[in-house]
């Protein structure tokens, strides 16, 4: 039994995606959030530079005497994790776009993946397309500037819309029947992305996946919290906190046990 913290960090409110499947199905966890979102975004950046940003927030995590981390950025893990592994000696466990569910249950034997530049030139993510996707077409989208939208609390704008129809369109177009959010700020924004993609395709989110490897590393290194704790909710916030509690705020409304935001 181990009392300590999990670690989870992304380059902004993105991993909060990640973090309230966790709090849901880890009840007994303290989890520590490192929001980094005065680097965001990661996606077009340099990968030097990703890893780098990484593994900053990594000795952070650990100064706070975090047990293991999660990666909640889709960008981060393809990029960093390996580096990350070979770097600390604590459990990592990333997120990647769920390519395998997709290809496993298309019909039209065509996919769709929206992520960000450093997702689909990531070579985790070259390498997992490779193993599942032989026999099925993948139709990549950079989701240029949403990111960014979504940090600004501009998530439901028309500025958002037109992008999602640009990006989107085509992929309905070419009778792609799954749609994978290949990065964690997306889920944000999938009542948009539904109404554009109405019946004719499904969403795939892989924030259930990672809880459940989450529990198998905890069984595995004996890392799970005993019962019955009261765990400690913190956010550090390396850009603007008042933006992130908004957005925290508006998303979980119903959210009611003590949680701590911090300007780091
Ligand atoms: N939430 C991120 C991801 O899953 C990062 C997006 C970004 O900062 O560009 O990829």
């Amino acid at each position: 039994m181990d009392n300590r913290p999990i670690g989870i960090f992304d380059s902004g409110v993105g991993g909060l995606s990640i973090w309230k499947e966790m709090v849901g199905s880890l009840p007994n966890e303290s989890i520590y959030y490192y929001g980094d979102s005065r680097n965001c975004p990661y996606g077009p950046k340099k990968p030097k530079e990703i890893k780098q940003l990484c593994a900053n927030i990594t000795k952070f995590l650990l100064e706070k005497n975090c047990k293991m981390i999660v990666v909640a950025c889709n960008t981060a893990t393809s990029i960093a994790i390996s580096t990350l592994r070979k770097s600390f000696p604590i459990p990592f466990i990333g997120i990647e776009p769920a390519i395998k569910p997709a290809a496993l249950h298309t019909k039209s034997g065509k996919i769709g993946v929206l992520a960000t530049l450093g997702t689909i030139k990531g070579d985790l993510f070259n390498a997992t397309k490779s193993r599942y996707t032989e026999n099925i077409e993948v139709v990549e989208q950079i989701g240029h500037g949403l990111v960014e939208l979504i940090e600004t609390g501009k998530g439901e704008s028309e500025e958002m819309e037109e992008l999602l129809n640009e990006y989107l369109n085509p992929m309905m177009a070419n009778g792609v029947d799954k749609i994978v959010l290949g990065c964690t700020h997306y889920p944000f924004i999938s009542n948009s992305i539904l109404k554009i993609i109405a019946d004719k395709a499904d969403l795939i989110n892989p924030a259930p996946a990672v809880t459940q490897q989450i529990l198998r590393i905890s069984d595995k290194n004996q890392l799970q919290a005993s019962a019955p704790t009261s765990p400690e909710y913190k956010f550090y916030i390396s850009g603007n906190k008042q933006n992130f509690e908004q957005f925290f705020y508006e998303s979980f409304s119903n959210f009611d046990k003590e949680i701590k935001f911090l300007k780091i």
